[in-house]
């Protein structure tokens, strides 16, 4: 497997990181490449209609040869491109030019969730639920349209910063429909080397069986394990391995890898990592939700969610130093 950090042979005409900077594609004029994955190079390029920067996204010639991909390509850009929601990066433009397809977005100017936790290391709680509620409400959204993202993966959640103090980072999800998994050859290439990883993958779409949206909250609950804990939840040796435990073994408890949390957690992502689909939560919202209320019972975690649904009042709370005498006094017990 292809490491996701590295730089991969994406069998583009770029070949080298550079080699397209400066030439013209499509009416887009290359500028810099962003990243690249494994199927696909990301540059920052100018709209030269509209004079604005955008993210061009080039696929792998391979891609467009696959007749599968390309009807898939086609319909789901479409549909990602018509929802409109602030945390899916908005889709300009999807094509194909001399033999590549492309795909014009926003450019987002920030790091993707895994370059953040290579330099953080986990997320404070408050931070990770945050992150967690943006992806949530985009998936959501997505599968409101009969949209299942498929890749939900640190890779594809995109930080920028955010509005004031009580927004610090605004998150976007990118890549719908996208993932090789979609491929006829399930993400083999022609070499037999399977590209990306397998860390956040479903049972079911491991074994072959239709998915649903369901099959996101599995993967965003994978990403927001590895927020809280830095690893995910089934890191294994090899690949088989992962394959394995992705389909049998239970999660770890969060302890394991960052101890005080509320045990309350493990639930929480128990029933977010059901092997299962009918027993998982049926919203990514509804497990953020969960999520957010289980952290709550720690001290320093994220406050409750309010509104219906959501009350959970606690315990009640030690009065002010300067009431004690007054409680004594009248013998009210807060
Ligand atoms: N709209 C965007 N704005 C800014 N940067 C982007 C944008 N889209 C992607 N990137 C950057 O480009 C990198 C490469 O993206 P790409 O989707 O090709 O790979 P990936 O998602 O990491 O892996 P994979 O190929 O397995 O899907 C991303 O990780 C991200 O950092
Ligand atoms: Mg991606």
């Amino acid at each position: 497997m292809a490491g996701r950090d590295g730089a991969r042979d994406t069998g583009l005409p770029a070949g080298r990181p550079s080699g397209l900077v400066g030439k013209e594609i499509a009416g887009y004029r290359v500028e810099a490449e962003i990243g690249r994955g494994g199927m696909a190079v990301v540059y920052r390029a100018r709209d030269l209609r509209l004079d604005r920067t955008v993210a061009l996204k080039l696929l792998a010639p391979e891609l467009a040869r696959n007749d599968t991909f390309r009807k898939r390509f086609a319909h789901e850009s479409r549909v990602a491109a018509s929802i409109d929601h602030p945390h899916i990066v908005p889709v300009f433009e999807a094509g194909e030019t001399e033999g590549v397809l492309y795909i014009a977005m926003r450019y987002v100017a920030g790091q993707d969730l895994v370059a953040l936790l290579a330099r953080e290391g986990p997320l404070p709680p408050p931070t990770a639920v945050r992150i967690a509620a943006q992806v949530a409400s985009a998936l959501d959204a997505a599968h409101a349209h009969d949209l299942v993202h498929r890749d939900v993966k640190p890779g594809n959640v995109l930080v920028a910063e955010g509005t004031d103090r009580d927004h610090p980072e605004h998150v976007y999800l990118t890549d719908f429909g996208l993932t090789k998994k979609s491929l006829s050859l399930t993400g083999f290439t022609t070499v037999g080397e399977f590209v990306g990883t397998l860390d956040y993958v479903a049972p079911e779409q491991i074994s072959g069986k239709p998915v649903d949206g369901r099959c996101d909250v599995y993967g965003l609950a994978c990403v927001v394990f590895e927020t809280l804990a830095g690893v995910p939840p089934f890191r294994r040796e090899t690949d088989w391995a992962v394959l394995w435990a992705q389909q049998y073994d239970p999660p770890p408890p969060l302890a394991e890898h960052r101890p005080g949390l509320p045990e309350a957690v493990d639930a929480v992502f128990a029933r977010a990592l059901a092997k299962t689909p009918e027993e998982r939560y049926g919203t990514c919202l509804e497990f953020v939700a969960e999520l957010r209320a289980a952290l709550a019972r720690a001290p320093g975690g994220p406050a409750p969610a309010t509104g219906p649904g959501h009350r959970s009042p606690g315990p009640p709370r030690e009065p002010p130093g300067w009431a004690r005498p007054v409680f004594r006094r009248l013998d009210v017990r807060p």
